[in-house]
């Protein structure tokens, strides 16, 4: 007996995905694939969660408690494809009945790789140097070219020892030989903190005693501008401040204050306050490496990506438990 496709939930894809990710989604959905890949603004939303028994959804789809007080509403799940989800406003959320999940854990690898990638760039100046020798500015080799920082033995201070701040020190401590200071709300368990011979300490003291900060903490209200002009501050001046979290966690204006008058040596930054949107300040520097969000972009991250966020979607079409729940 063919299956009717009328009895499938229909489920709303915001955004172009790997094709096996969109082949899976086809396959077991009442499927709308955006195939233009065009964002969808507050209008489009709200026809999705008016149409729709699921979005998947992403960071660039703005879901505050405007665009979820939508009438009629229709929709039961965001499966959100990516790890941070405060584009979501979970109480809206919550309180329209929508569940809400995310992809932890696939994506931890690939943004470990780019924060060292960062760390990298931001001590040996490379994108000023690839800029110098593009613009055919390269005069040869010679002692005193283009000096920048060793990463290796030096302190990183992680802020955040979630899944990505701990694949970041295994890296730096293990890869680099790096010191490891850690600021973040739950210790590390004894066994992790020794083979790392990780010191916990407060926020101030890994801005105070590190060479390199690198930042793995959500967006919220607690760690908007947690990074802000008296931290940065507290840092020695060859220090780098590396940022493959959330844009909001850093004071903008202050990190370009810093990088001016050389409160601190260099930043790395993959993530903005208003993407896609980057600071005119921040771009008139030399000495910040400027990436437009590459976490995560990797085919293999990708293709996990979707895939745990269509396991939530099957999980959900079935009632069963939620696996990836977060609202
Ligand atoms: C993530 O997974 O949070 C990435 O930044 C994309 O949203």
């Amino acid at each position: 007996h063919p299956v009717s496709v009328s009895t499938r939930p229909v489920v709303t894809v915001t955004r172009r995905l790997p094709a096996p990710v969109e082949s899976a989604l086809a396959e077991r959905f009442d499927v709308r694939l955006n195939r233009p890949d065009t964002p969808l603004d507050a209008a489009a939303l709200q026809e999705a969660l008016a149409t729709s028994d699921a979005v998947l959804c992403t960071v660039s789809d703005r879901l505050g408690a405007e665009v979820l007080g939508v009438e009629p509403l229709r929709t039961r799940l965001l499966a959100n494809f990516g790890v941070g989800f405060e584009h979501i406003n979970l109480d809206a959320a919550r309180a329209r009945g929508i569940a809400v999940t995310n992809t932890p854990g696939v994506l931890t690898e690939d943004t470990a790789d780019l924060a060292v990638a960062l760390m990298l760039m931001a001590t040996r100046r490379l994108g000023e140097g690839e800029r110098e020798l593009r613009a055919a500015r390269w005069a040869g080799w010679h002692p005193m070219h283009h000096l920048g920082r060793r990463l290796s033995g030096k302190t990183l201070g992680i802020v955040g020892m979630g899944r990505i701040g701990r694949a970041v020190a295994r890296r730096a401590v293990h890869g680099f030989g790096m010191r490891l200071l850690y600021a973040s709300r739950t210790e590390l368990p004894a066994g992790e903190a020794a083979a790392l011979d990780a010191v916990h300490v407060d926020v101030d003291r890994v801005f105070a005693e590190s060479d390199v900060v690198s930042l793995h903490v959500p967006s919220s209200g607690e760690t908007r501008h947690l990074v802000d002009a008296r931290r940065l501050e507290l840092m020695p001046p060859h220090g780098i401040l590396i940022n493959t979290s959330r844009g909001d966690v850093v004071d903008e204006g202050a990190l370009v204050d810093a990088l001016q008058r050389g409160v601190i040596a260099g930043a790395g930054l993959d993530v903005y306050a208003e993407e896609p949107r980057v600071n005119p300040g921040l771009l008139a520097l030399q000495n910040v490496v400027l990436l437009p969000h590459l976490g995560s972009a990797t085919v293999e991250s990708r293709i996990a990506m979707g895939m745990r966020a269509f396991e939530n979607l099957v999980a959900w079409s079935e009632g069963r438990e939620l696996p990836d729940r977060v609202g």
